[in-house]
């Protein structure tokens, strides 16, 4: 029964092809409803790949890359590790074993891992249900990306709050953020907005443009700014295209009346509730009234 349904197994070159490959020459029997998808890295899987297989035909898709700390380009095994573990979150989320993913690690010197690989994902199909691809798997466009492939599923698990997952940090603000917008004059990625409107300082965070660089962290002179897990937010929030995040009041210039810094900017400062064009123009008056007077 399981060998009538199909694994896609998406293998690195340098290692887990090479292992598959050893496998055979060397008469090591694994399943034949196994595809083999070569590919250069496993840090090169997109999940969208991952879903359009289950979406066309395949029951369980696995990604086999070198041992950890092993890949041939630096970390891409890694990248593929925390990929799959989020792709299981989603498909758990939309009704979807996450079981018909997984990841794994091997040396080109070790066909028993990729045997053992192989063999675990069929026998796996045994214990899970015929995938009912219907309500909850559409199959991604050609050159959908991973946000795109991930937005597009997102509609059905919107408030679905996810697990920790390493390696997707974005900036959470703790209550006592000042607001002074240098952690977003430091976003490389423009995933940081600090927008001032009537009496309020709000600021905006994009998920899915942040890489987690955590120049925003570094740069906060408060210490505020804090690596959070992607755990923290909901799908929804991970795929907007911007989400709100806190709020502050402005304080307004005693002199012109605008609204300026928020409170604790002020208090931080310890300085007047002046805003700095007014400051300008009475040092520009003082200066001007001490050559009146010279
Ligand atoms: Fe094998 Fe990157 S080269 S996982």
């Amino acid at each position: 029964m399981a060998d009538e349904r199909l694994v896609v197994g998406f293998c690195c070159n340098e290692c887990a092809y090479a292992a598959a490959d050893l496998a055979g020459s060397t008469h090591r029997k694994h399943p034949a409803n196994v595809l083999i998808v070569r590919i250069p890295c496993s840090g090169t899987v997109d999940p969208a790949w991952i879903l359009y297989a289950l979406a066309k035909g395949a029951d369980a898709v696995f990604v086999a890359g070198c041992r950890k700390g092993e890949c041939h380009y630096v970390d891409g095994n890694l990248k593929a590790e925390e990929r799959v573990e989020f792709l299981k979150q989603l498909l758990d989320a939309i009704g979807v074993e996450p079981d018909r993913v997984e990841m794994f690690f091997m040396a080109a010197s070790e066909p028993h891992k990729f045997v053992a690989a192989a063999e675990e994902m069929s026998s796996r199909l045994n214990r899970l249900p015929p995938l009912d691809r219907k309500p909850v798997l559409r199959v991604p466009k050609k050159k959908e990306n991973f946000a795109e492939s991930l937005r597009s599923i997102a509609k059905m698990v919107k408030e679905v709050r996810l697990v920790p997952v390493p390696g997707f940090e974005i900036p959470l603000f703790s209550e006592e953020c000042i607001g002074c917008g240098a952690c977003a004059e430091a976003c490389p990625e423009g995933a940081l907005r600090f927008e001032d409107s009537k009496d309020l300082r709000i600021i905006y965070l994009s998920a899915s443009k942040c890489v987690g660089c955590g120049k925003c962290v570094d740069v906060c002179k408060e210490n505020k700014v804090e690596a959070l897990k992607l755990g923290g937010m909901t799908v929804k929030q991970l795929l907007e295209e911007w989400s709100k995040g806190p709020e502050m009041k402005l304080v307004r210039c005693e002199l012109c009346g605008r609204p300026f810094a928020t409170s604790k900017e002020i208090e931080r400062a310890n300085s007047q509730k002046i805003c700095p064009d007014c400051k300008e123009k009475l040092s520009a008056r003082a200066i001007s009234m001490g050559r009146v007077r010279g």
